[in-house]
């Protein structure tokens, strides 16, 4: 007999994000939803300043909840301090609700085209991944609400969702959350909040502020950049913070996560000019793509999909702008393999694509 990981495991598919470098020149990576311009030239600085302190200070642990970082999330976000927790990514945070939530065999509820890391945390952690199936690309408040069983201990949302750039506005989230029994919780994931500009929208952290089932994650993947330094945050009712600060790994955010962190926070200038090309790049780039005679598919974020006639052509096409060194996400994991996602890059990343499609025939 060989040793065997715990039965659960045995049905696990590993999220394996699009990250290969293209064929040859310099990648222009479109793939896995980065902030098109790097990090916050203040963040950047302040680890720079650190580097020499650090250095003589490597052989200590970080602390375990920074109270530098957490003052300056508070700030930002108007979260009451008490009640937010940093976390290695808010990828950890989905790892640690899904265990701490989960007996085995339990049910959690994501949705038809929801983000993978949801099933796999919940694979991981012996739970049941139940499918709520989508209204078009877009979570269906209904079709969540009737998957609910005895069985079912959380529901996992990402809104706007990842992949398919679509999100619910406050009315639908008020409305599962009045419709949910109250041992469920309901895990309201914002990764994209920074990018939304419309005005129905809501991350959750009032919601979370009137409700001891609804929780919101947080990341400095995406506006913030900073994506490589893993740093995520949640803000949780005050039993749900106790049962997650608990079991999160000791240490989990290393010292210079938090310190540039805190800086990415105090850069306004940085998060505007961020906010500012997504906003003019979304529309521009999706006409010129259209007018290539594609379909682009509108998105509320930093990245959307784009929809060929089939699998085959969305293949080609992928295929096309890898050779000429773009790399966009294939969609085959999603269900959606007809598709195609792309984030909004550079300006000069922007003017690459819009030509590669100029040039595509399929
Ligand atoms: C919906 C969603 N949630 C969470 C994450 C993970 O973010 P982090 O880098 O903080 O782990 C992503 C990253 O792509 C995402 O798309």
């Amino acid at each position: 007999m060989c040793v065997k990981p715990k039965a659960a495991l045995a049905g696990l598919e590993t999220y394996t994000p699009d990250v290969a470098k293209a064929s040859d020149g310099a990648p222009i990576r479109l793939s896995v939803n980065e902030g098109a311009l790097g990090a916050s030239p203040k963040a950047v600085a302040a680890l720079g300043a650190m580097g020499g302190a650090m250095g003589a200070q490597l052989h200590r642990y970080p602390e375990q909840i920074d109270g530098a970082l957490v003052a300056a999330i508070a700030a930002y976000s108007g979260c009451d301090a008490a009640r937010i927790l940093p976390s290695n990514g808010s990828d950890e945070l989905i790892g640690l609700l899904a265990t701490a939530y989960c007996d085995a065999g339990d049910e959690a509820i994501i949705t038809q085209y929801g983000f993978l890391v949801f099933r796999q945390a919940i694979t991981i952690a012996g739970g049941v991944a139940v499918v709520a199936e989508d209204d078009g690309l877009t979570a269906s408040v209904e079709a969540i609400l009737a998957s609910i069983t005895p069985r079912t201990k959380l529901i996992f949302l990402a809104n706007p969702n990842n992949p398919t750039g679509t999100m619910l506005g406050r009315g639908e989230v008020e409305r599962l959350i009045a419709h949910v029994p109250k041992h469920v919780v309901i895990v309201l994931d914002a990764a994209y909040a920074e990018y939304v500009e419309d005005a129905d929208y809501t991350a959750g952290a009032d919601l979370v502020d009137r409700h001891e089932n609804v929780v919101m994650l947080r990341t400095f993947s995406k506006l913030f950049g900073l994506a490589q330094l893993r740093l995520g945050w949640g803000y949780f009712p005050p039993h749900i913070y106790a049962t997650i600060a608990a079991i999160r790994g000791a240490f989990s955010v290393n010292g210079a996560a938090a310190v540039a962190g805190a800086a990415a926070l105090a850069d306004a200038e940085f998060y505007q000019r961020a906010l500012n090309h997504n906003r003019q790049w979304m529309p521009k780039i999706q006409a010129s793509i259209r007018q290539a005679g594609f379909m682009p598919l509108p998105s509320v974020a930093n990245f959307f999909l784009i929809r060929f006639a089939d699998d085959k052509a969305a293949a080609k096409a992928h295929a096309f702008l890898a050779a000429r060194g773009i790399l966009l996400r294939k969609m085959r994991p999603y269900g959606l393999a007809d598709c195609l996602r792309m984030s909004i890059g550079t300006d000069a990343e922007m003017e690459a694509v819009s030509a590669a499609f100029k040039d595509l025939e399929l």
